[in-house]
């Protein structure tokens, strides 16, 4: 192997059972057909997809319209409705049917059917129209992990309002800058919102962000009591969302959408620069989620699909609030945390409610693996049929740790690539179609032309790094960024590439069965005397070692060798110190060139009780880069989930 061979080369390759193969939606044969199918007739793929999956009001005469480019436009003569597709279609045999199952922070459930989501969607729509709501109006929806979010949103996806879903841990400025670059009207929110025990006002941060007095756009605030405290009201413009459907009719007709008219706006952040609002279409969005439920999450009517993202998040809109319901899924919204009242939270409710798909995140089975590697053989997780994984990529180790311990060797996991601006799963195993190997999110879907490229376009050789493309465009992808176009362009465009190859930011290789395994965003790969490292290489190194929880590890500027790596290292003991950090810096810094390479070797490793996250559990890798050059943070660092462990990763062993 040479030095810096990938340590994600993992050679393990595990085969679905013969009997999820039997009962698979999509077998090899069927896979092999899809992609035939998309390679031979593009648009005709899709049409098909689009006929057969989504119920039109008018079904449409065009399918890919491409003489605007890179603005594309997909079935875009069609008309139909997402909260239609979601709910209304389904009544019809499944009106009694669960549909959500509300867990709340404390453990109280709740159970809503169709035919009951459908009347509270209605109600809330026409109490959103009685407050002057209309087609095209923005919604700032900044709540809880409730019902009522989901309920929030169907409502304005009903009435053709775009919402902007804005997640409830971000600051009063985050929710500020959204309010205003959306131009919203309403803002939905809850006096509270109630997470590990703790509440945590909601509404008295949305009355921060009025309080600048330069968000005029905006009319009323909805208020969700959600807790009995005491909550600060302004007459003149908040109302409670029990006032507003107080004797609202549970019909309300769906707003027939065009194919192409926003559904809503997701900021995201960028490389650089202020958050982007990332534009999604209708159709092709709704298609795209729905084929993830089909394809990759294999979706049976019988499933129980738990998805532990927050609605703030891509993961959310599409996997609690869109997909699932579009299927007729029974689906379960959680609003409390993976640790309490303790860290088997998690899989004592698979055990509650039979949970057969369940879809988390890396960092999540890290920390609960760290806090309890054993707590999953306790419950009864017997329900488990297949997993997920998402949102970046997942070291082998955990990998191993998920599929053995919580799936019990039984369920494939699919680790799923996709990313806010692709609106749906993009590269994923199809799970009964072939076999899957830890930290590769394997091929692309079919009709995905996904392909890794170097600076100019070309094509890179198998084994080798590049830049993850997407060649062809596709119904679910982002139509533009909320009224800036020519960032939109610029941004996922490039001229360089061409100016009509999606470039998704990250960088990836292909193996030798053409197996892509994503190395990381493009602004994390390192350049270390020449040679081209995947900061994500070296963290699974690190995790890998048996003292290490978690791991990231960034480049900092060096003399003679261009840059250098920098590990910050959570172990799964207490944080060392002194000459115990040493000697551990030593044994781990041994250990990479071990597993890795010398080259790879960090330069230096600092010890933290644990890293700088995003309250959804990012690590702000842009924070870890200023301390690895010893810079002062002057980045706002008000939205870490944990900010006291900068100062502990700012020391150097
Ligand atoms: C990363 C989340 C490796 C990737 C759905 C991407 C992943 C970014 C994976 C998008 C995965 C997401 N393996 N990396 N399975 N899934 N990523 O917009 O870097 O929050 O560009 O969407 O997450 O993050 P976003």
């Amino acid at each position: 192997m040479s030095a810096i061979e990938s340590v994600l080369k993992e050679s393990r390759v595990f085969q679905p059972s013969d009997d999820f193969v039997n009962n698979a939606n999509i077998s090899s044969d069927a896979y092999n057909a899809l992609c035939n199918k998309a390679n031979e007739d593009y648009e005709g793929f899709w049409a098909d997809a689009a006929m057969e999956n989504l119920t039109w009001k008018k079904p449409f005469t065009q399918v890919l319209d491409e003489s605007n480019a890179p603005f594309y436009k997909w079935f875009a003569d069609g008309e139909l409705n997402a909260s239609y597709n979601c709910i209304d279609r389904h009544l019809i045999d499944k009106a009694n049917k669960t549909a959500i199952i509300y867990e709340k922070d404390d453990g109280d459930s709740e159970h809503i059917t169709y035919q009951q989501l459908h009347d509270r969607v209605c109600q809330f729509a026409n109490g959103l129209k009685s407050l002057g709501v209309r087609k095209g109006d923005r919604v700032v929806i900044y709540m809880p992990m409730t019902a009522e979010a989901v309920i929030a949103m169907q409502a304005c996806a009903r009435i053709g309002a775009i919402h902007s879903v804005v997640f409830g841990g971000f600051s009063s400025g985050a929710v500020r800058d959204r309010i205003k670059d959306a131009e919203a009207k309403i803002i939905i929110t809850a006096n509270e919102s109630v997470r590990g025990g703790k509440f945590t006002p909601l509404k008295s941060t949305v009355d921060e962000a009025l309080s600048h007095g330069d968000c005029d756009s905006v009319e009323k605030v909805i208020v969700l009591k959600r807790t009995d405290s005491d909550t600060p009201w302004n007459e003149s413009h908040d109302i409670w969302w029990h006032d507003v459907i107080q004797g609202q009719a549970s019909q309300c007709e769906p707003e027939w959408m065009n194919a192409e008219d926003p559904l809503f706006i997701l900021y995201t952040s960028g490389s650089t620069g202020k958050p982007k609002g990332v534009q999604h279409s209708t159709g092709g969005y709704l298609l795209g989620g729905i084929l993830s439920m089909r394809w990759v999450f294999d979706y049976k009517s019988s499933d129980v699909f738990w998805c532990t993202a927050d609605v703030g998040w891509i993961t959310g809109h599409t996997f609690i609030c869109y997909a699932p319901l579009a299927v007729g899924a029974t689906q379960i919204v959680f609003e409390g945390v993976p640790t309490y009242p303790d860290a088997s939270r998690f899989w004592q409710m698979i055990e509650k409610h039979k949970v057969t798909t369940f879809y988390t995140a890396p960092t999540a089975i890290r920390s609960l693996i760290k806090l309890g590697p054993d707590l999953p053989g306790k419950f009864d997780l017997s329900s488990l049929r297949l997993l997920g994984s998402v949102g970046e990529p997942i070291n082998p180790e955990a990998w191993m740790w998920y599929y053995e311990t919580v799936g019990q060797g039984r369920c494939p996991i699919v680790d799923t690539w996709w990313q806010t601006e692709t609106g749906a799963h993009m590269i994923a195993p199809i799970p009964g179609a072939f076999p899957i190997k830890p930290g590769s999110c394997t091929l692309p879907l079919p009709g995905i032309m996904a392909d890794i490229v170097d600076e100019s376009g070309a094509s890179v050789e198998q084994g080798k790094g590049g830049s993850l493309v997407i060649k062809r465009p596709f119904p679910s992808l982002l139509r533009t960024i909320w009224r800036d176009d020519a960032r939109f362009a610029s941004t996922y465009f490039p001229d360089e590439l061409g100016g009509k190859m999606y470039l998704a930011g990250d960088s990836a290789y292909r193996d030798e069965q053409g197996y892509i395994w994503i190395m990381g965003r493009i602004d994390d790969v390192l350049n270390v005397s020449g040679h081209r490292l995947g900061t994500m290489e070296i963290e699974s190194a690190l995790v890998a070692n048996p003292l290490v929880a978690e791991a990231a590890v960034v480049g900092k500027p060096h003399d003679v060798k261009g840059e250098a790596v920098v590990a910050f290292v959570v172990l799964k003991g207490n944080r060392p110190e002194g000459d115990e950090a040493q000697k551990v810096a030593a044994e781990l810094k041994s250990w990479v060139a071990h597993e890795i390479g010398k080259i790879a070797q960090p330069d230096d490793i600092r010890f933290g009780e644990n890293l700088p996250k995003t309250r959804s559990g990012k690590i702000m890798r842009r924070l870890l880069r200023t301390l690895a050059k010893g810079e002062t943070v002057t980045q706002d660092i008000s939205t870490l989930e944990n900010p006291h462990v900068m100062e502990q990763l700012s020391e150097s062993v």
